[in-house]
């Protein structure tokens, strides 16, 4: 059809799937959407229920093949406007544009009248990975996002952290951080098949209430990690984007889909190492992959348990990975396992301890505090610790 014939319509862009519509209508904000129900990438329905929360001002104009009376109606109850069955004429067409705009145009000045003064989140996705198990992956996670949501407001809030657990199989954050969760990442899954907006997305994040962090928990059985797919996780990552301003994410050392899905949309991976041989020849290697797929500022190395001693030394791990390390992590098992047995972070339970305050600073740092980092640092004395053991 042609609708730029028509003078008084403007055709602002067309979308060639789903996925596509949604972010158009994010930037473009149009007036009307007509929207095929046979569309790819995303169910028609969940991107109705997308353009309602992203863009309520805006009306889709659902196109029907017959008189599909059960998705007309699911379309209605999602959002849509109205629904055109084919065949339709163009004056059928125009005329429904037009109704639909006149009718939404209330909604319009009602928006620019009260501009919302939400900031945007930054939705900076930070990945911490290594392909050694054990390497203390989820200890830096849950400690850092704690750490990071307990931080002081600025601009009005503190910083929304959400916390990811995407180990898929054997999840253990929910342990570590002492939560009892009703709702699981398999639930989202299931409940998310159609599209996973905000809204939905929230019921299914458990609230570490001590700190404010949100947290997404791994399946509650192995079984259920295979119901979990690229395309599910691509959605968590983005949705969360939009209303967290930091999203870490512990990942397990095994580089499946769904763990590589989320190092591409991460901002920053940190790389964790320690000081044993095969750990670090496997680090290697994972850098060198790294290295080939991403920006190297994307790839941040830190040691945990940095002052064991083990007959390596810093500058043989700086050597043997070639890059400066962003952050050492020093070990202390008795801070570290009676956190994780009574499933309280050490960086609010012992955060005077030099493991906690290491923690701390690196959170500061990755938040853009920059005098917060520093005083964190100060405390202990700028890594001197380090350097005594290391001399
Ligand atoms: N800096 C540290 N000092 C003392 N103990 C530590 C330190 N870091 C980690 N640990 C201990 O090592 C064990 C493994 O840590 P963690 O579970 O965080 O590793 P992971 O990389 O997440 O493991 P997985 O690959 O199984 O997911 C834990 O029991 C933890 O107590
Ligand atoms: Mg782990």
């Amino acid at each position: 059809m042609q609708l730029e014939r028509d003078r008084t319509i403007e055709v602002v862009s067309e979308a060639s799937d789903g996925r596509q519509t949604v972010e158009q209508v994010r930037a473009l904000r149009p007036n009307v959407v007509l929207l095929e129900s046979a569309i790819t990438g995303l169910d028609s329905i969940a991107v109705i229920e997308q353009i309602d929360t992203i863009s309520p001002e805006t009306a889709v104009i659902m196109f029907l093949e017959g008189a599909d009376m059960d998705l007309m109606r699911r379309s209605m109850r999602a959002g849509a406007f109205d629904c055109l069955s084919r065949p339709f004429s163009q004056e059928e067409l125009v005329s429904t544009i037009k109704t639909a705009y006149q009718s939404t145009a209330r909604a319009r000045e009602a928006l620019v009248a009260v501009p919302v003064p939400v900031a945007k989140a930054r939705g900076e996705i930070i990945a911490v990975y290594s392909p050694q198990g054990g390497a203390g992956k989820s200890m830096l996670s849950a400690n850092l996002a704690v750490a990071m949501a307990k931080a002081a407001g600025e601009g009005g809030h503190p910083p929304r952290v959400a916390l990811v657990d995407l180990n898929l199989q054997f999840g253990d954050i929910d342990l570590m951080l002492n939560l009892s969760p009703q709702n699981t990442i398999a639930g989202l899954a299931q409940k998310g098949h159609g599209g996973i907006d905000a809204e939905l997305l929230e019921q299914y994040l458990t609230l570490h209430t001590e700190s404010g962090l949100r947290i997404l928990v791994a399946p509650s059985t192995p079984q259920y990690a295979e119901s979990i797919t690229v395309y599910t996780v691509e959605q968590v990552m983005e949705t969360l984007r939009e209303n967290y301003d930091v999203i870490v994410v512990d990942t397990p050392s095994q580089l499946q889909d769904t763990t590589l899905a989320v190092l591409d949309a991460a901002k920053t991976i940190l790389l964790l190492a320690s000081l044993d041989l095969l750990a670090l020849h496997k680090t290697r290697t994972a850098l060198e992959m790294l290295r080939q797929l991403y920006a190297p500022e994307k790839i941040q190395v830190v040691l945990n348990r940095a002052n064991s001693d083990v007959g390596i030394s810093l500058d043989d791990v700086q050597s043997v990975l070639n890059v400066p390390l962003r952050a050492q992590i020093p070990s202390d098992g008795r801070i570290v396992v009676t956190s994780i047995n009574e499933g309280k972070p050490f960086v609010l339970h012992n955060s005077q301890t030099v493991i906690a305050k290491q923690i701390n600073k690196l959170a500061m740092e990755l938040l853009g505090r920059e005098t917060e980092a520093l005083e964190a640092g100060a405390a202990r004395g700028n890594g001197s610790f380090l350097k005594k053991l290391f001399k």
